[in-house]
């Protein structure tokens, strides 16, 4: 098992990622570890789905270390990320008495972390919670960092608490009943973290990409695990170092840099109202339209924009892009909330390994719609 310890200063807190095979039946002893205190009760949100899949082994696991377990499912998708979910998880804790050094445990994908995230972020002004991503975005991004949230109708994830776990559970074994396309967003979410962070990263992950590409059964090996740790470390390292997502910083260490491919990835998916893409699918695109932009800018090698495409490719196809309206696109751009007074600040590249935030004056409304000419010109 690989363990990864995350300190972070301004929170006073600190905590451990375990990341390994088959360590779902290890989650009673997990809990024990991570609280100060005695738990009595542990609430573990869910969906159906996932706890088809690994509710027994759970539940088991927290019995035998004697636990009262208490489980909750909430439906499944992003369309439940709601305040609407978050009152019935709250009104769940209040009925089963759940105290202040007691546990809720998160089993799931990022929706599930989010919302039940936030849930134990405000139940009696926050109770300890164990993140157990078992999707490959949530496992290399959304469990790691502390923050939680939900949508309104107007947007994406615009209310929410920072509030870190008290530990991460990752069991790569969850990853083998993911489909297909949850996991191509997942890669297209690797390859940005290592294209923002580091040449190291990156080539890890592509070389990851290429071995299983090879031999789909290498997939659940000591690669993968090695792999999920060296993302989870750079996204601790990032914020550690941005703890609150200081409104000011453009640096390349700045939390802002994993927004790469999120400007085009958001639009693409608000314009065909998130029915097309899976959202690491869009990011695959919209890394592309970044990397045009950062190539036309003179900021990136055109050599280097091939590997990133190429790169692209090898996590998987996606679904085509090119039939859709690029004047719908350039509006969806403009109101995506990383705009400011109108003006974006895009994330682009200057090599595979080096972000740079640009303020959107530098970059024309021509160059933005050749750019996403040439990143959408064909299906990958
Ligand atoms: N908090 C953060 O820092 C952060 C970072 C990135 C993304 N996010 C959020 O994460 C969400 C996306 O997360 P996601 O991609 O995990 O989506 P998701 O939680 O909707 O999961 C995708 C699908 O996979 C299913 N699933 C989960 N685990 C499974 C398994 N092991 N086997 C089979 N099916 C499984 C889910 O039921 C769902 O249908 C978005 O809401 C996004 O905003 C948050
Ligand atoms: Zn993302």
């Amino acid at each position: 098992m690989q363990r990864l310890s995350v300190r972070l200063a301004a929170a006073k807190h600190r905590y451990e990622i375990k990341i390994g095979r088959r360590t779902l039946p290890e989650i009673g002893d997990e809990i024990h570890d991570c609280l100060p205190h005695r738990a009595r009760r542990v609430a573990v949100i869910s969906n159906l789905k996932v706890l088809r899949f690994y509710g027994t082994q759970v539940f088991k696991s927290l019995r035998a270390s004697q636990y009262a377990v208490w489980p909750w499912l909430i439906g499944d998708g992003e369309r439940y990320k709601t305040l609407a979910t978050v009152q019935k998880v709250l009104l769940f804790l209040s009925e089963a008495g759940l105290e202040r050094t007691d546990a809720v445990v998160a089993l799931g994908g990022g929706v599930i972390g989010d919302v039940v995230g936030f849930a134990a972020a405000t139940y009696l002004r926050g109770v300890p919670f164990l993140q157990v991503p078992t999707t490959l975005i949530a496992q290399i991004d959304s469990s790691v960092g502390g923050k939680t949230g939900v949508n309104l109708p107007h947007g994406k994830n615009l209310v929410g608490a920072f509030h870190q776990p008290c530990g991460v559970l990752i069991d790569t074994e969850t990853l083998t009943t993911l489909s297909r396309r949850e996991l191509v967003s997942g890669w297209c979410e690797s390859i940005k973290q290592g294209a923002v962070g580091s040449k190291s990263l990156f080539k890890q992950t592509r070389d990851f990409l290429e071995m299983i590409n090879a031999n789909p059964d290498t997939f659940i090996s000591p690669a993968l695990e090695n792999l999920i740790r060296s993302q989870c470390a750079f996204k601790a390292a990032i914020v550690t170092g941005d703890e609150r997502e200081a409104p000011e910083r453009t640096d390349h260490l700045s939390r802002r840099v994993l927004n790469f491919g999120h400007t085009v990835g958001h639009a693409l998916e608000s314009i065909t109202k998130y029915r097309r893409f899976r959202h690491g699918e869009a990011v695959g695109y919209g890394m592309l339209v970044a990397g045009h932009i950062s190539k036309d800018l003179g900021l990136l090698a055109a050599s280097e924009l091939e590997l990133l495409r190429d790169t692209v490719r090898l996590a998987g196809s996606l679904p085509a892009a090119s039939d859709l309206d690029e004047g719908a696109i350039m509006q969806a751009i403009l109101r995506d909330k990383k705009s400011v007074d109108g003006r974006i600040k895009w994330v682009l590249l200057e090599r595979i390994g080096r972000a740079r935030i640009v303020d959107g004056k530098e970059i024309t409304s021509r160059l933005v719609r050749s750019s996403i000419r040439d990143g959408l010109k064909k299906s990958l």
